[in-house]
């Protein structure tokens, strides 16, 4: 992939978070804290969006605020990186998703007034009523989320909700889909919760041989056990027949439909998706975000073989085209049509060894399936 090629750029722009929900990348499960790979980091937009070098990316459709280690409303310049974004020539979509629980419902009023003529979606996540939403999202304050999603809408502002099932949850699907409704949100769509993460021990989690399921953990806060989450009984395919859907679900629709924009095997790069992790590391799509800074894991010593030095793919330090042509996309390329393709990319896009793709779920946290 070249800088010529992007058309999609996910921004983790800060590791800080209000919340602490246990089966997040950033929170240590045995204990409800910050993991110890974790550094708390705001992204600086005068750097990474000088060196992303904007006015070579003439496809550039979409700029999403999700995020892996935190929640973008924590980010001091949030407001400005936006308003930023929505200026560019290329006119992008421009998408937060978000736990929606920072600021008041005036804050929000402000921006759903301000924004509600621009391409700028929100994708709020609820992941259940005032009695459950704080067993996964510890830490939230429920009637604060919905005040906030009521203002932003009322102002005008477009939003979508996308709710996690658990099995504390899944008999409140229609109460949720009401609540939503009464806010004015056209599109719930639910997900399954990320079977991967309910595994017996998760620093061996991503080795295939040690993958113990199980059927439920312990959640902690502050070192005090608060509730035990157990999964879903509904499988994926059960839960989209709830799914919702208006117009806000185009939005989201658009923001992900890409061109296949080269011949590169990695589906993301060949759709010229790239990901900037809250240090400034560029890698495809979320797939291998934060790889590097989990050194206790598996998929470190498989990405540490491909990429060799993660400060040469630093936004703070290279430009977004110094770093494509680094050699780490070539090196990539090579490794998905080896017998060293990454353990990522073999359970995210079904690559195996001896050279086939079997089926793939890497999709299934997105709202739009791809
Ligand atoms: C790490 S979060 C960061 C964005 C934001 N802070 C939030 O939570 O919505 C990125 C995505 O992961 C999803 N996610 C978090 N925990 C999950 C789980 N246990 N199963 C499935 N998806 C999960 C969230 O719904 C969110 O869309
Ligand atoms: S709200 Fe998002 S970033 Fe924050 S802890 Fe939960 S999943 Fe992680
Ligand atoms: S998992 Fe690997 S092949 Fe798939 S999109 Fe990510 S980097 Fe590319």
């Amino acid at each position: 992939m070249k800088i010529e090629d992007v058309q999609l750029i996910q921004i983790d722009s800060t590791s800080y978070c209000n919340l602490s929900c246990p089966q997040c990348g950033r929170i240590n499960p045995a204990n409800g804290n910050l993991s110890v790979d974790i550094t708390l980091k705001h992204i600086d937009p005068d750097v990474i969006f000088k060196n992303l070098e904007f006015e070579k990316m003439p496809k550039l459709k979409s700029i999403g605020f999700l995020g892996d280690f935190g929640d973008a409303i924590m980010h001091p310049k949030f407001e400005s990186m936006v308003k930023t974004c929505l200026a560019l020539p290329q006119k992008p979509y421009v998408f937060l998703g978000t736990n929606g629980e920072v600021h008041t419902p005036s804050w929000w009023a402000r921006l759903g007034a301000e924004l509600k003529d621009e391409k700028f979606f929100v994708e709020f996540c609820v992941d259940g009523t005032a009695n459950t939403n704080k067993i996964y999202r510890v830490g939230s304050r429920y009637d604060l989320l919905i005040a906030n999603i009521k203002a932003f809408v009322e102002a005008g502002g477009k939003a979508a909700q996308k709710t996690i099932i658990f099995k504390h949850n899944e008999d409140e699907i229609d109460e949720i889909k009401r609540i939503a409704e009464s806010l004015g949100i056209d599109t719930v769509t639910f997900i399954q919760n990320d079977t991967s993460r309910f595994v017996e021990d998760t620093t061996v989690k991503q080795i295939k041989e040690k993958y113990k399921p199980i059927s439920g953990m312990d959640v902690f806060f502050k070192n005090e056990k608060v509730a035990f989450l157990e999964p879903t009984k509904f499988t994926q395919s059960e839960l989209n027949a709830y799914d919702v859907r208006g117009s806000s679900y185009n939005l989201l629709q658009d923001f992900f439909t890409l061109d296949i924009v080269n011949n590169d095997a990695c589906s993301n790069f060949s759709r010229g998706w790239i990901e900037i992790t809250y240090d400034g590391t560029i890698s495809p799509g979320c797939c291998h975000s934060g790889a590097h800074l989990m050194y206790n894991l598996n998929d470190y010593q498989y990405i540490k073989q491909i990429v060799k030095d993660f400060d040469k793919l630093n936004l703070n330090k290279y430009t977004l085209s110094q770093i494509l042509s680094s050699g780490f996309v070539e090196r990539l390329e090579n490794a998905l049509t080896s017998s060293r393709v990454p353990g990522v990319c073999q359970r995210m896009c079904g690559f195996q060894s001896d050279g086939t793709v079997e089926f793939t779920k890497r999709y299934q946290m997105h709202t739009v399936k791809l």
